[in-house]
């Protein structure tokens, strides 16, 4: 989805907007686009479809210095994908980049369009440059004119414009990220649509709320200020301070984000039990386990789905708690039932994700308490729920999700652990620290072991598709198996129930199909006969489980191998990793481009 950001300040502004566009471009785009002034004091726009090389081209060699810089990568909603329609858009006195949908856009133009303003895309955006064209002429101050104008538009959106009068930027957003930064040694400001954006750049970040001005100005002794859409000044932002440290933005050795990410799990791991039991985190889930509910209502999409399903499980069997986990998407436009004593659960790794923050809108609106297990500290979702619970995975720049889920089911679990009264029992906490911890080790393990996950993968990444099954928690890993291997691998992949194939899907299989096939001590047996069934139809067996069975080895036609014992309901988190790897080396195979698959967003903006 569209990306922003803006710069203010003594660093050459252009080159700062053009790396903050880079790390943006994992989010998905089509075109991109700069504007700032320049030393003569000229307002400059440089705007291009396709990849963010091209805009860079169209720089050329000129070497643009500035000191306030707004840019943009589009992913097209309104208008197709060309130079006219990417961002900024601009009348010569003020630029503007937007992120979201003005949905009473066909309205407000014809209005403008009476009134002579004359438009030079079909963009919704360029609404929002009319209506402060308009209303700059009544002779307005700039705030003053942001002020009318954005009363005017309807639907979520995030802006940053830069006023040619001034140099100064502004911010602000309703229903739409938006994040600040600061630099206190260097004095760069920085505003963006993602934290990524700002990583290593900045040592204390804001979150403005909705409404909430942020003004980056020479003008300002703090280069920053608030407002209220009063004008007055606002203290409507969450703050935080943080270590300037530019490597979370890098690969390092890896030649993926993907591959690095998973790579990063068992220290997240390690550090998550230490976050909740020992550190900031206990306060938050001291306060959770005090829940009384008979029921949770969980609502995510893709990935986090995935996860709701194995946390689903925890709380049957740990807490004999009811509970549905629905896709956000579904759940937001269904009548579900909710009673006032519902607890309701929204899993996100960005926080932003429209459909789940819908249906979290739909709990409140009921009354009922929220709770959201999410990676985005100051996030929409993160700002709106009744409490959080962090999952701590750092920032997920490749856009299939690897780390995310592994961190929100192991925090589902402390969840669970949590209602259970494991804070007042130490052997049971210990107990469950270990477990972490040994998680944390087999997967290390596997990480040495990857060359046979990789053989596995030149043996099989030609066939014609791929069904991943399982039962029970296994179940939920195969459907995230085959996300996440056709989301990079572009081939055909379907996840299912191994207990259902017989119901339809197996009339797909031949000697062309592969089932992966997960499988651990539970529902062993019954699980080797929907294998058998696969094989009898010559379909390739990859297995996934315990390591030296007699059973799995004559059945499969690959098998990968794990040291299940000691792990109990982290087995599928475990053997998920084995998925994500697979995946990867599939994809390497097929040459796609793995960190930024075609046709996705990381965070989905828009239902
Ligand atoms: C798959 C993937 C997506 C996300 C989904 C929800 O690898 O990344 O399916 O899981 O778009 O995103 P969040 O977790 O940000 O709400």
């Amino acid at each position: 989805m569209c990306g922003i950001v803006g710069h203010f300040g003594p660093q050459n502004s252009v080159e700062i907007v053009l790396e903050g566009l880079k790390r943006l471009e994992y989010r998905g785009y089509d075109s991109a686009g700069v504007s700032f002034i320049d030393e003569k004091e000229n307002l400059n726009v440089f705007k291009k479809s396709g990849k963010l090389q091209n805009l860079k081209d169209h720089l050329g060699e000129v070497n643009f210095t500035a000191r306030s810089c707004i840019g943009h990568t589009r992913w097209a909603t309104h208008g197709e994908v060309n130079d006219e329609n990417s961002h900024p858009h601009s009348n010569n006195e003020i630029a503007l980049v937007h992120n979201g949908i003005i949905e009473n856009a066909t309205y407000l133009r014809k209005q403008l369009q009476d009134q002579g303003f004359k438009f030079q895309s079909e963009t919704d955006s360029e609404v929002f440059l009319g209506l402060l064209a308009v209303s700059r002429k009544k002779g307005l101050s700039f705030k003053e004119t942001i002020i009318e104008s954005f009363v005017q538009i309807e639907g979520n959106s995030a802006f940053v414009i830069l006023d040619s009068q001034t140099s100064d930027i502004f911010a602000f957003k309703r229903g739409a990220p938006l994040v600040a930064g600061i630099n206190e040694i260097s004095s760069e400001v920085l505003v963006s649509s993602d934290p990524y954006a700002l990583a290593g750049m900045v040592n204390k970040i804001y979150f403005p709320e909705d409404n909430v001005i942020c003004h980056l100005s020479a003008s300002n002794k703090n280069l920053l200020n608030f407002y209220e859409m009063d004008g007055t000044t606002s203290t409507r932002y969450l703050s935080k301070m943080l270590a300037i440290d530019a490597a979370v933005s890098e690969k390092g050795d890896f030649e993926h984000f993907m591959l690095k990410e998973i790579h990063e799990q068992p220290e997240l791991i390690r550090s998550l039990t230490q976050y909740y039991f020992d550190g900031e985190g206990l306060e938050s889930l001291k306060r959770i386990s005090k829940i009384e509910t008979s029921k949770i209502h969980i609502s995510a999409c893709g990935t986090a789905f995935y996860a709701g399903l194995l946390i689903r499980d925890f709380f049957e069997r740990f807490n004999r708690i009811n509970c549905t986990v629905e896709l956000a998407s579904e759940f937001r436009y269904r009548n579900p039932i909710i009673d006032s004593k519902d607890l309701g659960l929204f899993i996100s790794q960005s926080g932003e994700t429209a459909d789940t923050l819908a249906a979290h809108t739909l709990c409140k609106n009921e009354g009922i308490k929220t709770i959201s297990i999410v990676n985005t500290e100051g996030s929409t979702l993160y700002r709106e729920a009744t409490d959080n619970l962090l999952i701590r995975a750092g920032i997920e720049v490749g856009v299939a999700s690897t780390k995310a889920f592994t961190q929100q089911v192991l925090t589902g679990r402390l969840f669970s652990a949590a209602l259970e009264g494991v804070l007042n029992n130490e052997e049971e906490k210990k107990k469950l620290v270990n477990k972490y911890a040994l998680l944390a080790e087999r997967v290390d393990e596997l990480l040495l072991k990857i060359d046979e996950i990789k053989e596995v993968a030149e043996k099989i990444y030609n066939y014609n598709g791929f069904f991943f099954t399982g039962r029970g928690a296994y179940y939920p890993v195969a459907l995230e198996g085959a996300l996440k291997l056709k989301e990079i691998a572009y081939v055909h992949a379907e996840g299912y129930a191994a207990g259902e194939l017989k119901h339809g899907p197996i009339a797909l299989i031949d000697h062309r199909m592969v089932n992966v096939a997960i499988i651990g001590p539970e529902l062993f047996e019954k699980t080797i006969s929907n294998i058998s069934e696969i094989k009898t139809r010559k379909g390739i067996i990859v297995t996934i489980g315990e390591e030296n069975n007699s059973e799995l080895e004559n059945i499969s036609d690959y098998y990968i191998q794990l040291n299940l014992k000691g792990l109990d309901e982290l087995r599928p988190t475990y053997i998920n990793i084995v998925n994500q790897l697979l995946s990867y080396y599939i994809a390497k195979l097929k040459g796609t481009d793995i960190d930024k698959p075609r046709n996705l967003a990381k965070s989905v903006t828009v239902e």
